[in-house]
């Protein structure tokens, strides 16, 4: 399905009934919506589950930037309005995680409860910002291989790293992603607002989850957001990294749907 949203035709995986609880899944750098394929396929009984590719992602349209996590943010709430959903559970992982927590600040009444996976709330550091400004310039000279060279390592768990199946879709997916797109995530990352002071205030259910071996954001990390948040539950993923939901989707999947029943 693709729909039109601030001028741009974004791309979108949906299934599930329309009556059904909505799920908005949000994917993660550099990456896209297929990522959420065991989401969409397991979750479909129990959910409308909606799965877009943000602008520069997958087959959505990738308008010269800058892009910011905030336009994606008002890209999904003019999604929801499209699509006639009026609130839904909304999980992000990583990239998506930050793009989640700024629907939480910017439409806060879309938001029925929230899934941070493999993500963080903070902003970059000065040095995290130089290393996204070394990327654009990388990818720039010699494309978005240079994506799947560096991150495929960081992403999976070393059971799911080498010749396996995780490894081969993750990689086709790296490689599909458009140059433009992907220098205007980075730079959409390299400025985007820090989102720690939120936490607190958020009023609905949360669940945050996380690959007991992700090196992006460590399992640390996911403890600390839990922490802050008034009502999360902290899901700790065996034998998944940072890519939890394509290395290990049953027990993704079974958190996201509690999440889900949390709502009421
Ligand atoms: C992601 O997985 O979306 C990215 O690694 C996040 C980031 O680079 O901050």
């Amino acid at each position: 399905m693709e729909r039109t949203v601030n001028g741009v035709r974004l791309a979108v995986r949906e299934a599930g009934a329309a009556e059904k609880p909505a799920l908005l899944l949000i994917h993660g750098f550099p990456l896209d919506s297929a990522m959420w394929d065991a989401q969409l396929s397991g979750l479909a009984q129990h959910c409308r589950v909606v799965a877009p590719d943000l602008r520069g992602h997958g087959a959505s349209d990738a308008p010269p930037g800058p892009y910011s996590i905030d336009q994606h943010a008002d890209d999904l709430a003019a999604l929801l309005d499209a699509l006639g959903i009026q609130r839904a559970v909304v999980g992000g992982l990583s990239m998506g995680g930050y793009v989640a927590l700024s629907v939480w600040r910017r439409h806060p009444a879309r938001v029925s409860a929230l899934a941070l996976i493999d993500t963080r709330a903070n902003a970059d550091t000065p040095e995290a910002k130089a290393a996204r400004e070394a990327t654009i310039g990388r990818i720039r000279e010699r494309g978005v291989a240079v994506l799947a060279e560096e991150m495929l390592p960081r992403l999976l768990a070393p059971e799911n790293q080498g010749k396996t199946e995780i490894e081969r879709a993750v990689r086709e997916m790296i490689l599909r992603q458009p140059v433009e797109g992907m220098a205007g995530a980075l730079e959409a990352m390299r400025d985007r607002a820090d989102a720690t002071d939120l936490l607190t205030g958020v009023t609905v259910p949360a669940a945050v989850i996380v690959g007991e071996a992700d090196v992006i954001t460590p399992v640390s990390v996911a403890e600390d957001l839990a922490r802050r948040l008034p009502d999360a539950r902290l899901v700790v993923v065996p034998r998944a990294g940072h890519m939890a939901p394509v290395e290990a989707p049953q027990e993704v999947n079974a958190a996201l749907l509690e999440l889900a029943r949390r709502t009421g």
